[in-house]
């Protein structure tokens, strides 16, 4: 089986759960090309301790991401660090001539999202993609088969969503990802929104204009140290697009993301409302495809479970059913046939496609700014 040698800079929670999933390669029953992964960096010795245990290829232990670069035995980086460090650590990775999968937002704002974009066409050699599993869910792929079907017929309505609630503990201790600093003035939009529109984006839902209300909850945290830190990223965010389907008819995309929202985990959701039929998938309800049955005035709602019948086929039987960890195999895997120049059904999201995130992020901040509808 062909491999490509990797290297992780940032050995947090997202570099663990590439290392878990490039450790779970015979669970793909098609040939794709293999991760391997030689070397690990984080300038906290402490978390790659996990990595040397785990991780049996492991060769090299970086503290300085500039040596992983300079390492010519490693061919892809993945770079997963808070947001702050995009730009820097991309392009660096990009002029050493590694292909990347890059963690959203791929840039912390426009301004790092456009020099990245430029250090990509200054070294059109560089394969680039970012990371965003929760399409792979079948359910979800069969989802995306129908809009291709045009089963929906006119468009109506979207409504896409990212919901979280660990921010619903108060007594959490700070980290970078609530602090404006490090995690960029997007907040909860630079976090979750990549996540809310890799679906839209790619069936070729754009949206023209975009009006955004955003909300701070919570002005402080406890520090970790007995004290209390400023807390001044936005928590949750809601975007009202107008949006036009490819054949120019405009409709409403709802987004939503959100690191507030009560009795959620981890939720991401996709609903789409169209004259012929809707359906929706949310991750609480991983295995289960709902879409209408239509008996000319009224519609009903029905319930598929799908089980395990991801894009790229695995060992693992049909009536099983998938999960977080699942999506997260078959994005990698989506990601190494695409790095190999192989042709697959649905992609990872795009450079070009963060372009668009960068603009309905950023036009969301000015529209909150001023109170009013901003055209992108
Ligand atoms: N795809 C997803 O579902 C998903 C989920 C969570 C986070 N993310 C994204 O992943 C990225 C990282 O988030 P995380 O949750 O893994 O964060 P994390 O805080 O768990 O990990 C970040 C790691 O980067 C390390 N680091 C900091 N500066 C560094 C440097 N100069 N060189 C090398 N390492 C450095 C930190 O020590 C830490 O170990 C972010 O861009 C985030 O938006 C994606």
């Amino acid at each position: 089986m062909k491999s490509y040698t990797f290297g992780i800079i940032g050995c947090g929670l997202m570099g663990r759960e590439f290392a878990s999933a490039a450790s779970r390669w015979c669970h793909f029953t098609a040939d794709v090309p293999r991760p391997e992964i030689v070397a690990v960096c984080d300038v906290n010795p402490a978390n790659t301790v996990w990595f040397e245990r785990n991780v049996p290829g492991l060769r090299q232990v970086y503290s300085d991401y500039r040596q992983l670069l300079a390492d010519p035995e490693i061919s892809v980086v993945y770079i997963a660090v808070p947001h702050i460090l995009h730009q820097e650590i991309f392009i660096e990775a990009i002029k050493a001539g590694k292909h990347i999968m890059g963690e959203k937002p791929f840039g912390m704002d426009q301004a790092q999202n456009k020099a990245i974009m430029q250090a990509l066409t200054d070294h059109p050699q560089v394969f680039a993609r970012c990371s965003s599993e929760f399409p792979f869910f079948p359910a979800m792929q069969l989802l995306i088969r129908w809009i291709r079907e045009n089963r929906f017929g006119r468009i109506l309505e979207i409504k896409a969503g990212f919901c979280h609630s660990s921010d619903m503990d108060v007594n959490k201790t700070i980290n970078w990802k609530r602090q404006a600093a490090v995690n960029g003035a997007y907040g909860c939009l630079g976090d979750l929104g990549i996540h809310t529109e890799h679906v839209p984006f790619r069936m070729g839902f754009k949206p023209r204009s975009v009006y955004a209300r955003l909300d701070k909850f919570i002005t402080e945290r406890p520090d970790g140290k007995g004290g209390m830190a400023a807390c001044d990223t936005w928590d949750n965010g809601t975007m009202i697009c107008e949006t036009e389907d490819p054949d120019g008819h405009p409709f409403t995309m709802y987004l939503e993301t959100k690191r507030m929202a009560p009795g959620q985990t981890n939720t991401w959701y996709f609903e789409i409302y169209g004259m012929k039929a809707s359906a929706r998938f949310s991750s609480t309800r991983p295995n289960q495809f709902s879409y209408t049955v239509d008996w000319g005035k009224e519609q009903a709602w029905a319930d598929l479970d799908i089980g395990y019948k991801p894009m790229i086929p695995v060992i693992t039987g049909p009536i099983f059913e998938f999960g977080f960890t699942d999506a997260i195999l078959q994005m990698w895997g989506t990601f190494m046939l695409e790095l190999d120049g192989q042709q697959v059904d649905f992609g990872c999201f795009t450079p070009e496609e963060t372009v668009l995130s960068h603009d309905l992020q950023t036009a969301s901040l000015r529209s909150h700014a001023t109170r009013s509808a901003i055209d992108l």
